[in-house]
């Protein structure tokens, strides 16, 4: 920091016309301002920057950013591109609005409608809103994320599909930046799809088929309204003349949620074979 180089010639330079200014206390050839000194009028930064400084304490001094002082010095309030320079994010424009007590550069203040200067820092994510239309994506950053690092849990805005589905649910489907984007791992209990599909959950669940040990997640993978066909679990399980006669599975086993077990009906599929 070049302002580091100032800090010794700030130190020698605070006039010291500013002590006799206020309270004659002082002669005029008083020492120059130290660190020490600041406190002696001012408490609220002092004590900022002691409780919640973080680098502004550890890094720099109180005259490393006020070189000088009223009345001799006028204008010592730093801007913050005398340190910060060279990223994305310090290109921003008043920074103040978030960053709002220099002595507690990390106490922030966000308004509610904030997106933009998010990404200047987390790209990622806005390119997931961006490329992933849904209405999340035309929310502010910070109508969600309040503070921050701070998350909020869906079912803060949201009813969950079913009574007993419960905030760690959602993410077994939605992901936040694109929660249109259906996707879920076949361990995914069919609970959680019983709350939309009653009809394909109740007749699987009636059936004494082997299908009805199987989730609807093992079947029907990873992303939402795929289906699957019989043959990529059961190849070929007929000789080819006689699917050639019956070319569809359904045809002899009825669907897969509510399947025809041939043994317990006529015995007439067993001839065929
Ligand atoms: C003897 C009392 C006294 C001491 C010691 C003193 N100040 Fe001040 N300071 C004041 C007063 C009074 C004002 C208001 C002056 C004005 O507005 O013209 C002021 C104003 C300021 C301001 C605001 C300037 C502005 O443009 O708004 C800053 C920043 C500041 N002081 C920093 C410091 C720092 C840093 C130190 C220690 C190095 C320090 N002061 C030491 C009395 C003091
Ligand atoms: C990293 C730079 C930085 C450091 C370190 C710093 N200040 Fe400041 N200070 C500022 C800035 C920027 C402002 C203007 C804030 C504003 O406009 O709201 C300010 C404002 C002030 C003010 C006037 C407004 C107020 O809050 O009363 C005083 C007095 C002050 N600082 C004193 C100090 C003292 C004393 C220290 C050391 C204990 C110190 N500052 C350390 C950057 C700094
Ligand atoms: C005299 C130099 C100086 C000035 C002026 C200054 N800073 Fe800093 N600031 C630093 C240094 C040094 C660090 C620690 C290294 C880094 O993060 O770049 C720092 C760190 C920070 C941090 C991270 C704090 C932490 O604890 O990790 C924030 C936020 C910050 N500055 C904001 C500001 C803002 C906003 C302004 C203007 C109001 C400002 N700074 C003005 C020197 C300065
Ligand atoms: C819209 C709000 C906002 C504005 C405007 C803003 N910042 Fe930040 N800044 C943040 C957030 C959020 C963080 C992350 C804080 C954290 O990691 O805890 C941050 C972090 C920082 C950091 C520490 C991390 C780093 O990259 O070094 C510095 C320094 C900083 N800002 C300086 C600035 C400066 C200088 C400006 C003006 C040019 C500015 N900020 C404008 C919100 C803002
Ligand atoms: C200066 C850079 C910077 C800016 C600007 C910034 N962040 Fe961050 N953000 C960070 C860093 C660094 C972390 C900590 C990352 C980590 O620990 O993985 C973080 C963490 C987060 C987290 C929590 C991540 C987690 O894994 O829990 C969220 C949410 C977040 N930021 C949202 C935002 C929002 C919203 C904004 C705009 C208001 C914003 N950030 C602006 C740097 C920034
Ligand atoms: C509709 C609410 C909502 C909006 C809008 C939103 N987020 Fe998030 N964000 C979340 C939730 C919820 C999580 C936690 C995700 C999780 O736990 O899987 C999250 C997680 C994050 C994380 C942590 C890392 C990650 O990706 O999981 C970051 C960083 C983040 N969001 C930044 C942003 C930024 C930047 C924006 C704006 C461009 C934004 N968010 C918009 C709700 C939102
Ligand atoms: C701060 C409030 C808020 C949070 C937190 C939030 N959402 Fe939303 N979400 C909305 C609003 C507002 C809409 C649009 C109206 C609606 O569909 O309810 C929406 C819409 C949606 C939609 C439909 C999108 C579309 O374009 O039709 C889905 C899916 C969704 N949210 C899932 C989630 C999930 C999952 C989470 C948690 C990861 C979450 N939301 C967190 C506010 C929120
Ligand atoms: C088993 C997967 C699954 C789980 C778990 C899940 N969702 Fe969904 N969600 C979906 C599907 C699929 C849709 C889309 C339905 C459609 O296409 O209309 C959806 C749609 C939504 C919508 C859009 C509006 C609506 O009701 O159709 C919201 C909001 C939503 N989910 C929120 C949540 C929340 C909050 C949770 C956690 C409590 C959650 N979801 C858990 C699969 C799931
Ligand atoms: C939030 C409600 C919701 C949840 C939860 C949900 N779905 Fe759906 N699903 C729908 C809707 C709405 C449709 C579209 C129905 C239509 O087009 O007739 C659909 C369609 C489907 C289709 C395609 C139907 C067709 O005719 O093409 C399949 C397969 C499906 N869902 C499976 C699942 C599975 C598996 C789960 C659990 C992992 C699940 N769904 C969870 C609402 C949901
Ligand atoms: C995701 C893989 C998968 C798909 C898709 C699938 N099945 Fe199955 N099926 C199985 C498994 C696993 C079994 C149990 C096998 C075992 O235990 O020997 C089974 C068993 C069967 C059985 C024997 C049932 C019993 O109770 O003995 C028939 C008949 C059957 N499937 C037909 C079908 C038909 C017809 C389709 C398409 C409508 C289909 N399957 C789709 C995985 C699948
Ligand atoms: C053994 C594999 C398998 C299992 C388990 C399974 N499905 Fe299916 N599902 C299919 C196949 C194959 C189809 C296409 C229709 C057919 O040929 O049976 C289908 C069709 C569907 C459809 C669209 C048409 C319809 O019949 O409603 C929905 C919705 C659906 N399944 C949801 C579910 C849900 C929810 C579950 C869990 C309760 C589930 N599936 C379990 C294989 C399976
Ligand atoms: C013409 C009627 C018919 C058609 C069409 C048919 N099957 Fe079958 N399938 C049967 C009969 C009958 C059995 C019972 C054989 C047995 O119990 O040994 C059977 C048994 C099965 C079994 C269980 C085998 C075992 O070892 O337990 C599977 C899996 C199966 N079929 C899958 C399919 C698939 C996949 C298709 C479509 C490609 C299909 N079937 C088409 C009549 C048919």
């Amino acid at each position: 920091m070049k302002n580091f180089l100032w800090r010794a010639a700030a130190s020698l330079a605070i006039c010291t016309l500013i002590l006799c200014f206020f309270s004659g206390r002082v002669h005029a050839e008083a020492a120059a301002l130290t660190n020490d000194d600041c406190i002696k009028c001012h408490t609220e930064a002092p004590m900022d920057i002691e409780a919640q400084g973080g680098a502004h304490k550890t890094e720099v001094t109180c005259i490393d950013c006020h070189n000088g002082h009223p009345p001799n010095v006028q204008d010592i309030i730093p801007a913050c591109s005398n340190c910060h320079s060279g990223k994305p994010h310090f290109e921003l424009d008043n920074c103040l609005s978030c960053h709002s007590n220099p002595h507690a550069p990390l106490a922030l203040k966000l308004a509610k409608d904030i997106t933009g200067p998010c990404l200047t820092c987390h790209q990622s994510e806005g390119e997931q809103l961006k490329n992933n239309k849904s209405f999340h994506s035309s929310m502010a950053c910070t109508a969600c994320h309040q503070q921050h690092g701070q998350v909020p849990e869906c079912l803060s805005c949201h009813e969950p599909h079913a009574d007993d589905m419960v905030q760690a649910d959602c993410k077994l489907c939605h992901q936040a930046h694109k929660p249109l984007v259906i996707a879920y791992g076949n361990d995914t209990p069919s609970k959680s799809c019983a709350a939309c599909h009653e009809e394909a959950y109740s007749q699987l669940q009636a059936s004494k088929t082997k299908h009805h040990d199987l989730a609807c997640a093992k079947c029907h993978q990873k992303t939402h309204k795929m289906i699957p066909a019989c043959q990529d679990c059961h190849g070929s399980p007929h000789p080819a003349a006689m699917m050639a006669k019956f070319p569809q599975c359904g045809q002899c086993h009825s669907t897969a949620h509510n399947l025809n077990r041939w043994e317990q009906k006529s015995g007439q599929g067993k001839k065929k074979k």
